[in-house]
């Protein structure tokens, strides 16, 4: 039996093979991510020409420090394709992500390409999305507003996160509100609900991005979908 991280890094690894001579990718955050950082490395010293667009502040300086050739979004006009992790993947490939509270980025990153690989071990698959709280980007200015809104429109709970005792404050210098459903019956609808409150900035629902999931399991066994 694989432990939890093992299963990570050979979702990881897997998923390395779709990097090719000469692409432009974006790399995702995240702990299934690192293990994918790594592979890209040992690679990128071994001869695979390819850049990447990181998609967080992390993830770019441990791309750095390995040796990962890196660019911006605004020197390339499409990406190849992006490799990120996620937080709940339902049977439709719609995902929750922002647990490691780089989903604007993230979003932006994806969005730039047609292409968007998942990592991750089994754990994330769901029937319905939700028992994992939707983060959602906010502006620091008024954001109890945001949360009262949120809270109105059938939330059941809505927590600013926080670290070391302070509100998180992300890439983007934004907060992010941990949203509890439970179960999310539509989530393009409550993508969609919850872009119309002023002070949010982005939803870590990613609605029809996801062309392919690689996931591991701790027998070792890697499904593609
Ligand atoms: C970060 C993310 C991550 O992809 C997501 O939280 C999964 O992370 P991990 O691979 O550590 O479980 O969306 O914002």
């Amino acid at each position: 039996m694989l432990t939890q991280q093992q299963v990570k890094q050979k979702a990881a690894e897997y998923a390395a093979r779709y990097v090719q001579p000469g692409m432009t990718i974006g790399l995702g955050t995240g702990s299934t991510v690192f293990f994918l950082i790594h592979k890209l490395a040992e690679l990128a010293k071994s001869g695979l020409n390819f850049r990447a667009v990181p998609t967080s502040n992390q993830t770019k300086k441990m791309a750095e420090e390995l040796g990962i050739p890196l660019t911006t979004l605004d020197d390339v006009d499409v990406l190849d394709l992006t490799i990120d992790g996620a937080d709940e993947v339902d049977p439709d490939m719609q995902l929750i992500k922002g647990g490691g509270a780089a989903l604007l980025q993230e979003k932006i990153v994806a969005a730039a390409g047609s292409q968007l690989i998942i990592i991750a071990d089994e754990t994330k698959m769901v029937t319905q999305l939700g028992a994992f709280p939707l983060p959602v980007e906010v502006i620091t200015f008024g954001w109890k507003q945001v949360q009262r809104k949120v809270l109105q429109a059938g939330c059941k709970e809505v927590n600013l996160r926080v670290k070391d005792g302070q509100p998180l404050v992300t890439d983007h210098q934004h907060y992010i509100l941990d949203c509890h459903y439970g179960v999310i019956e539509n989530p393009a609808a409550l993508n969609t609900g919850l872009h119309a409150i002023p002070g949010v900035v982005e939803t870590g629902l990613f609605i029809n991005m996801a062309t392919k999931i690689i996931t591991a399991n701790t027998d070792g066994t890697i499904k593609e979908r």
